[in-house]
């Protein structure tokens, strides 16, 4: 699904050019549960941008589903990701003046669906989730976890094959975290490829490939195999 050979990433500063990742190379099958780990300031969330196609690699080349997303402009990759990729971050990103169904179906907005089916399609990701009978309350009437089960299920919205999670347990209790865990294993199980950057050893336990990074390199990609499809 997700294909990197030799990218890099680097950024100017004034008259210099600071590297963040170096020589990138690695692959995440289809329906793989994978965790990006590595201390802070590694490069975690800029290769998480670069998979999600917020961010552009400045050499190397990236394959998604087989395409070569190495150039794609803004506005492909902004097509791209209405079709393949839902995110979701460590600080929900809801809007607080909306219901968790507002929340939701605002991708939709954008989309041009119109109100009804859009009502209809966050009323069932919001069931996906566990929230039905919260989707009427606003995310300062919903616990944190809650809030981020909302964030899952406009991450769903119109069935993205691939899940890109930043640091989504980062701001909730061990059990809290475990339940997001939980659901999006449960979310990998039903055909989703989810990768997760994470600090949590737990959460990167629970995933079926670890890439680890260190000072913008790849140091390991941990596999069990036998648990690949
Ligand atoms: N737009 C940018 N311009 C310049 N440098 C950047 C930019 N974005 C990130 N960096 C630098 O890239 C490095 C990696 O940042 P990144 O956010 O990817 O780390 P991270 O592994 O996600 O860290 P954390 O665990 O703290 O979230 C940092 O040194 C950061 O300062
Ligand atoms: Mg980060």
């Amino acid at each position: 699904m997700i294909r990197m050979v030799s990218v890099s990433k680097e950024y100017p500063m004034g008259s210099e050019i600071y590297p963040i990742l170096e020589d990138l190379t690695f692959h995440v099958p289809k329906g793989m549960l994978t965790a990006i780990i590595g201390p802070s300031g590694s490069g975690k969330t800029t290769l998480l941008n670069l998979i999600g196609g917020l961010d552009t690699p400045t050499h190397g080349q990236y394959f998604l589903n087989e395409q070569d997303v190495s150039h794609f402009s803004r506005e492909q990759w902004a097509h791209e990701r209405n079709r393949t990729i839902g995110f979701v971050f460590q600080s929900f990103q809801l809007i607080t003046a909306l219901s968790a169904r507002d929340n939701v179906a605002l991708p939709l907005v954008y989309r041009g669906i119109p109100p009804k089916v859009r009502r209809l399609q966050a009323d069932d990701a919001l069931e996906q989730v566990g929230l039905g009978h919260r989707r009427l309350h606003r995310p300062s009437q919903l616990s944190g976890g809650q809030q981020q089960r909302v964030a899952i299920a406009r991450a769903l919205i119109g069935d993205p094959a691939l899940i890109l999670a930043d640091e989504p347990t980062g701001n909730l209790d061990q059990a809290t975290g475990q339940e997001i865990l939980e659901l999006l294993q449960t979310l990998n199980r039903a055909g989703k490829t989810v990768v997760i950057v994470t600090h949590s050893a737990e959460v990167a336990q629970a995933c079926r490939q670890i890439i680890q990074i260190q000072d913008g390199h790849v140091v390991t990609v941990a596999q069990e195999m036998e648990r690949v499809r």
